[in-house]
């Protein structure tokens, strides 16, 4: 008695189980999408056009662009280089290449200067330079732990690209 319910308890929960895949399955998956990279201050550092060959980031809004093909206002001796291997929102947004400017930091940018911040991000940088990460700043909160509302930019145009 107690072993044939028990069958049927058994059969049950099979028939209940989805049925075994075909094919074997893939263990691995890649992410649905791709990784994101986080710049300290010293390693964003490092990309700042002063070495021949290697490629100069930028950042705007804890963004990190690839401006490498923008060599000849980025690279060394060029006239915004000191943008570069930084996060530079308050000179993009105030258009000032003072050193005091050169900063993440927004605090007390009028409201024009934070329009025009927002189209140079948009229509500059986002149309015509690959992201390649954020800023820790822009990814972990003060306390280090991870900022829960970071959301990674889309560009949709350079995905495309990638494919080929
Ligand atoms: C006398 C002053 C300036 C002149 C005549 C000037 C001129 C120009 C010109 C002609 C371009 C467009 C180049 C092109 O697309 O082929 C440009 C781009 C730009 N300028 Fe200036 N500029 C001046 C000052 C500044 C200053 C002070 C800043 C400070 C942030 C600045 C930041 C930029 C940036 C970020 C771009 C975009 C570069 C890119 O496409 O990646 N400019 N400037």
């Amino acid at each position: 008695m107690a072993g044939g319910a028990a069958r049927l308890l058994l059969s049950a929960l099979l028939a209940a189980l989805p049925a075994a895949p075909a094919e074997p399955q893939l263990r691995f998956r890649p992410p649905a999408e791709a990784p994101v990279r986080l710049f300290t201050e010293p390693e964003l550092a490092r990309y700042d056009g002063q070495q021949e060959g290697q490629p100069i980031y930028l950042a705007v809004k804890g963004v990190v662009f690839d401006v490498t093909s923008g060599k000849e206002f980025y690279g060394k001796g060029a006239p915004y280089n000191a943008l570069v291997g930084k996060d530079s929102t308050r000179g993009v947004a105030k258009m000032s290449l003072d050193p005091a400017d050169l900063t993440h930091d927004t605090t007390g940018l009028t409201e024009e200067e934070l329009k025009s911040l927002d189209d140079i991000f948009n229509n500059v940088y986002k149309a015509k330079y690959p992201i390649v990460g954020y800023t820790s700043r822009r990814i972990l909160n003060e306390d280090g732990s991870p900022n829960l509302d970071f959301k990674p930019e889309d560009q949709p145009h350079f995905n495309i690209k990638d494919e080929f």
